[in-house]
């Protein structure tokens, strides 16, 4: 903890470099992609005119293209070790409570519940989003591969593989900068709850009332109680001896 009780470590320098080098690379990706599949707009030709014309512009998304396999393997290398030496929970992986605290929170945007879902270190939300960028990366990384080397694959593969990874690569690089552009900045900066800028990914510490309210149940275990204390449900004395031994 930081400044006593208020903040509390979330993310680790490691996790805030890594968010970075994604910032950085799906920048320049983004830029120097959707400039080459909308080369007709005047933006687009503006861009590649000051690129130095349209060799550099893909010269720089291939060279890029390989520093992001680089981040994305690193990614799923770490968090595998991490796992498998049982260093750290497996936190990201969809289990039923999120289909559970789902339902609940469409339940209580209807007036049906009187608290939102309870949830752990990432929410539904967060995990989808993980989840369809993660996956979205791959898919962008194998088509990118194909694209780069289309001789050597169609050794192998047969030559309709070409345009197939073309539609793949241009379609889902609209869909992960449509992610990105509403979903992700609208959570991360537009919400109310973290307007103007959710800076936990870049300092690394959140408030505990943000704790509190989004993930109550890490919450708990970070403080050693049980939940239903911390939430000031348990049962009726329970909370104040919690308060008294200053964890609650
Ligand atoms: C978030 C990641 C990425 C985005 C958003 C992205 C976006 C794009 C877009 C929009 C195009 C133009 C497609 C069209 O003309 O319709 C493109 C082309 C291309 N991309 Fe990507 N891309 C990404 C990652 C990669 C990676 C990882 C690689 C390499 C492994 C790669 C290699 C290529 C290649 C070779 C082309 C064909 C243009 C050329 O010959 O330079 N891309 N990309």
């Amino acid at each position: 903890m930081k400044d006593g009780k208020t903040k509390i470590r979330r993310f680790s320098t490691f996790r805030i470099a890594e968010h970075w080098m994604i910032i950085l690379s799906s920048v320049v990706l983004f830029a120097t992609g959707l400039c080459q599949r909308f080369w007709h707009v005047d933006s687009a030709q503006w861009f590649i005119l000051k690129m130095g014309g349209i060799d550099n512009v893909r010269l720089v998304h291939r060279y890029m293209g390989l520093f992001f396999t680089f981040e994305i393997l690193l990614h799923v290398g770490v968090a595998v070790g991490g796992v498998a030496s049982r260093k750290w929970e497996s936190s990201m992986f969809i289990t039923r409570e999120d289909l559970v605290a789902s339902i609940h929170n469409i339940r209580y945007y209807f007036g049906l519940e009187n608290h939102a879902a309870r949830c752990d270190r990432y929410d539904y939300m967060e995990k989808f989003e993980y989840w369809t960028i993660l996956i979205g990366g791959f898919l962008m990384i194998v088509s990118g591969a194909v694209l780069w080397l289309p001789t050597m694959v169609t050794r192998i593969l047969p030559g309709e593989i070409i345009p197939a990874a073309k539609v793949l690569h241009s379609n889902e690089a609209l869909l992960i900068f449509l992610i990105n552009a509403i979903w992700h900045i609208y959570n991360s900066i537009f919400s109310p709850d973290v307007f103007p800028l959710d800076t936990s990914i870049f300092t690394g510490y959140i408030s505990r009332d943000r704790m509190m309210r989004e993930h109550p149940l890490e919450l708990a275990r970070i403080e050693g109680v049980e939940p239903n204390v911390l939430l000031g449900d348990g049962p009726p004395g329970v909370e104040e001896k919690a308060a008294d031994s200053g964890t609650g």
